[in-house]
């Protein structure tokens, strides 16, 4: 949510915080702007809507500086328009913020400043943070104790960016629970939310920790803890040579689309990492790979730690909860150890029934995701043993879990999570071998076995995609549906769950996701020839079940569309559409069943004419609670 940047040093600071900001408009597109001091003078331009309109404005005014900060909106306190738009101001329009996070006790501190005579502009949480610096700066004239002043008396996870005309060559930034990454060049420096923004411009990176304030001079960086003592850091060098910051279509219409085809490269490239080949056992204990970030991953869980584990708890949002719930099923057949998946945002207010003998799996594409780091922050707390699942080594989500296991995706660029959404399911299976060597709930031969079904799933993958002409063929004769149902069941339920969201992500349409055997309990009441079922039908166990399930839906008149195997003949009688899939074990059919759902998301969506990559009102990074 919301991105912050910043530039200071002797080029011209406009093209590079919008090149920054290009890099982070995945945490919001409600709005864009800059501030940058111009001849002595703190100069402001915003523009709703996308970064493409303030790239517009700064192309017309061409605004001269060297120093600057800028800001990419997802909206949470007042309307996305120009005014709620950051930079924000404190009353003499010489002092600017940027602000991502929430600033919880905003009411009384405004309150409290119009009382004191300030004018505020905008309907958001930010500005107070603008007034309250004011406040301290006219009795002190010092920023660092101001902004001090100011923090003491925030409450709620905050992360700034703060200029002054009255001290033209230096950038503050503070962060306080959330992430902030100064990089520096030689007399340049850069700030971000993200580390990707700053990355492309130098590998001297320097990451601020809980509670800090920096003081950004010309490639010079000074930090300060919020009691004003000074921190001793120095930045780390990151390799930057694998090019997986390049932010490209790569001839795709929509990296939507380059990302679902990414899928079986990922894929090999994670299971890789991990898995050398059927006989090898799974190490976690390896370096990171993608050079996103400087950490390695490792899990060190040994036989005795996991003998000690009675229960599982994954905590995610999203897509990432729906990789919970396959890494559920998962765990559970392979381990035996009861495992249960949580929404995160729905751990807080509650005791939650966690020890030393639980091990919490927080699974998160960004590891910056509020809720998800508040749930594990206080799983931790009571005693549990934690792990976190990411995409990016460099993530907060990195800092406060003991294990950790990385997702070989690159940058996912699109908002809707496709290829870590399978790299995350690809980490269960991974984990749940892991589990199951060390405490031999499964014999060596059907680990091999498992093992190689396992990495034969990327050839797989490879072929679903090739079909992808004949799925969107098929899905656009269902570009009209009012609503959609998806059901399937056990290892396929959160399929049903991840095709909905998809779908209603993408394309605004209202889906549903059910288990299969809930349909008949209520759901089906919603059945017309409008509202087509999709059902996920894979043989196995519970094949019979789901077809029965589908004949339920049929007899309401409802256009039925199957995801299913070759040389399905039940599923070719039974559906008015077929997307198939070569045939593949139950088991590991969700690393398939997916992808046709992905792609008839994706076909209706640019089909309606939406903006795939960002969709309207959703943010990739959801940074606030
Ligand atoms: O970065 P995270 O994996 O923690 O994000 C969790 C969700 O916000 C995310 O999966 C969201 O649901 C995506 N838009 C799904 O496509």
């Amino acid at each position: 949510m919301c991105g912050i940047v910043g530039y200071l040093g002797f080029s011209q600071a406009a093209p590079v915080l919008l090149s920054s900001l290009r890099c982070l408009e995945y945490r919001g597109y409600d709005s864009a702007g800059v501030a940058v001091i111009e001849n002595g003078q703190l100069a402001v331009l915003k523009a709703t809507g996308k970064l493409s309109n303030l790239e517009v404005l700064l192309a017309e005014q061409k605004p001269q500086s060297t120093i600057g900060i800028g800001h990419t909106r997802w909206a949470t306190h007042g309307v996305p328009n120009n005014n709620n738009a950051h930079p924000h101001l404190d009353c003499t329009g010489t002092l600017a913020i940027v602000h991502n996070g929430i600033i919880e006790n905003y009411q009384t501190l405004r309150s409290e400043l119009t009382g004191r005579g300030h004018l505020f502009k905008s309907d958001t949480d930010t500005e107070v943070v603008a007034h309250l610096i004011e406040d301290q700066l006219k009795q002190t004239g010092d920023m660092l104790t101001s902004i001090r002043h100011a923090v003491s008396r925030l409450e709620g996870a905050y992360a700034l960016g703060v200029v002054s005309q009255r001290f033209p060559e230096t950038i503050y930034a503070v962060n306080h629970r959330y992430s902030l990454t100064v990089g520096l060049g030689d007399n340049e420096s850069y700030l971000a939310s993200d580390s990707v923004a700053v990355r492309q411009y130098t590998n001297r990176i320097l990451r601020l920790e809980q509670s800090e304030i920096a003081e950004i001079g010309q490639g010079v960086v000074k930090l300060y803890s919020f009691d004003g003592i000074a921190v001793d850091r120095q930045p780390v060098v990151v390799d930057t040579s694998t090019g997986a910051f390049v932010i490209d279509k790569a001839g795709y219409k929509h990296f939507l689309l380059k990302e679902m085809h990414e899928q079986p490269t990922v894929m090999r490239q994670t299971l890789g990492k991990y898995l050398k080949h059927p006989n090898a056992p799974v190490d976690f204990s390896v370096g990171n790979a993608s050079s996103i970030g400087s950490e390695s991953c490792a899990v060190n869980l040994t036989a005795e730690d996991l003998s000690g584990v009675h229960r599982i708890l994954v905590v995610a949002c999203g897509t990432a909860y729906h990789a919970g719930l396959v890494g559920k099923y998962i765990i559970e057949s392979l381990c035996g150890i009861p495992t249960e998946v949580e929404v995160a945002s729905e751990m807080r207010g509650r005791d939650l029934l966690v020890n030393q003998h639980t091990l919490t799996i927080a699974v998160s594409q960004s590891g910056e995701t509020a809720d998800t780091l508040s749930a594990i922050t206080e799983a931790a707390s009571k005693g549990s043993l934690t792990l976190g699942i990411t995409n990016r080594p460099d993530s907060h989500l990195c800092h406060i879990t003991s294990n950790l296991i990385v997702t070989e995706c690159g940058i996912e660029v699109s908002v809707a999570a496709t290829k870590t959404f399978t790299a995350q399911c690809a980490c269960f299976y991974l984990l749940a071998l892991y589990i199951a060597e060390r405490i031999g709930s499964v014999s060596p031969e059907r680990l091999s076995q498992l093992k190689g079904e396992l990495l034969a799933i990327p050839i797989l993958q490879e072929q679903v995609l090739s079909r992808e002409n004949e799925i969107k063929q098929k899905s656009l004769r269902h570009a009209g549906a009012r609503d959609v149902v998806f059901v399937g069941r056990g290892v396929n339920y959160p399929i049903a769950l991840e095709g909905a969201l998809k779908l209603k992500e993408l394309s605004y349409i209202h889906a549903s996701g059910y288990a299969a055997g809930e349909l008949k309990h209520g759901p089906i009441a919603v059945l017309d020839r409008d509202v087509p079922v999709i059902s996920i039908l894979v043989p196995g166990a519970l094949y019979e079940k789901t077809l029965s399930n589908a004949q339920e839906a049929r007899a309401r008149n409802a256009q039925m569309i199957a995801v299913a195997v070759d040389g399905d003949d039940n599923a070719q009688k039974t559906f008015d559409t077929v997307l198939s899939i070569p045939p593949v074990d139950e088991f590991f059919s969700p690393l398939l069943t997916v992808i046709p759902l992905q792609l008839l998301s994706y076909f209706i969506a640019d089909h309606l004419g939406r903006d795939v990559d960002q969709p309207r009102n959703l943010a990739k990074s959801v940074t606030v609670e």
